[in-house]
């Protein structure tokens, strides 16, 4: 058995344990991956600014987000066909998350229902939302995660078109999906991971099954969710979704000062800098090089999340310091739950825990909330 010390460890078993068609869904971005690369590239440029001297045995990595009390700035992110990586996956990381003291954000097109989650867990989690054209079925899954008690409401921006991921259509992981003979034989290469998803609750888009009258199955439900997606989509329909959800509203996939100002007059509690994990326009500049920006325009009024390109705690102490209240992690925790189930993502999350525990105490900070742009070198 290998030591797993870093995500990267997580990163190569999950590649071994997962049919390829399901790791690459996961790990691709769009196009060229110019934006992919660069979220990762710019989190790395930024250097730490090394701190010596100062007590720090005592260190607390706590803080909250949205309100909520979290043990560490993070939460596990939207990500579809999480059920695909692992069985039960959905539950799994939630599972894994709410033992940790973070947050868990249940997607739209997940494979466990929003009733399936909520019935295997003791916490309220976060619930995404993918606004169709069908505004009766938006209506009804927004009411669905009130009466799951969901205590955010994450309404995803960024994808009323799909970039490209070139990846998906080699696959065969199109809508809809037409998976080559390949990656069947690579699935029956992988029998743990066969057994894990044929015991899982479901094989289909839970949140959908059931709800989208004459849809059955994960083909018809694939192709309805891609006629679904609404180009029309528009700061009125925002608006609409405030008067229908009162709580909390998280807005993803911010990328731009004049949108991030639109969304605190939409009535956001916080939003997500984000490009979609560079699955989405490719070209687009990284989040972190955007995110001072976005802090410096809105950060007053409203919580200014962060994501793309998190697999350290390091990384997480620099979107920090640049004006962050807090990160969401998607690939760095799906790996977990590739490599090992619930307890791959309890290992993904101490990992990054551990890894800002410790930056911290070399940059000479006790707690969250003395982290500000002077970690960061050259940036003062
Ligand atoms: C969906 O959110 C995706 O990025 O594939």
């Amino acid at each position: 058995m290998v030591t797993v010390t870093c995500i990267e460890d997580l990163r190569k078993i999950a590649c071994r344990k997962v049919p390829r068609a399901f790791f690459d869904y996961a790990e691709a971005g769009s196009y060229s991956e110019e934006t992919l690369r660069a979220n990762r590239v710019d989190l790395e440029r930024l250097r730490l600014r090394q701190r010596v001297l100062v007590d720090v045995s005592s260190r607390d990595t706590s803080t909250t987000m949205l309100g909520e009390k979290v043990s560490a700035p993070l939460a596990l992110a939207p990500v579809a066909l999480t059920g695909l990586e692992h069985g039960n996956g959905e539950i799994l990381a939630c599972r894994a998350a709410h033992a940790a003291g973070v947050p868990y954000t249940l997607s739209t097109v997940s494979i466990c229902s929003i009733e399936d989650v909520a019935a295997a867990v003791s916490k309220p989690f976060w619930f995404q939302l993918y606004v169709m054209k069908d505004r009766g079925f938006v209506r009804s899954l927004i009411e669905r995660a009130a009466a799951a008690k969901c205590s955010a409401l994450v309404l995803t921006v960024d994808l009323q078109v799909l970039g490209q991921r070139h990846v998906d259509i080699k696959n065969g992981l199109s809508v809809p999906p037409s998976l080559k003979l390949k990656n069947l034989l690579d699935m029956a290469t992988k029998p743990r991971w066969v057994a894990s998803v044929l015991s899982g609750k479901r094989w289909t888009l839970g949140n959908l099954d059931g709800h989208v009258k004459g849809m059955e199955g994960v083909k018809s439900l694939a192709q309805w969710v891609g006629r679904q997606f609404d180009e029309t989509l528009s700061w009125k329909d925002v608006e609409w979704i405030r008067s229908v959800w009162p709580g909390k509203l998280v807005i993803k996939g911010i990328l731009d000062v004049q949108d991030a100002k639109l969304a605190v007059k939409a009535g956001a509690t916080a939003i997500v800098v984000s490009n979609h994990g560079g699955r989405q326009l490719d070209g687009a500049p990284s989040s972190i090089s955007m995110l001072p920006k976005l802090v410096d325009a809105v950060g007053c009024e409203i919580e200014v999340f962060f994501d793309g390109g998190i697999r350290t705690g390091q990384d997480l102490l620099r979107a920090l310091a640049l004006g962050a209240r807090g990160c969401l992690v998607g690939r760095a925790y799906i790996f977990g739950l590739g490599a090992g189930g619930e307890a791959g993502v309890a290992k993904a999350i101490d990992i990054i825990r551990k890894e800002l525990e410790v930056s911290m105490a070399l940059t000479g900070i006790r707690r969250i909330g003395e982290i500000d742009r002077h970690v960061v070198v050259n940036d003062d």
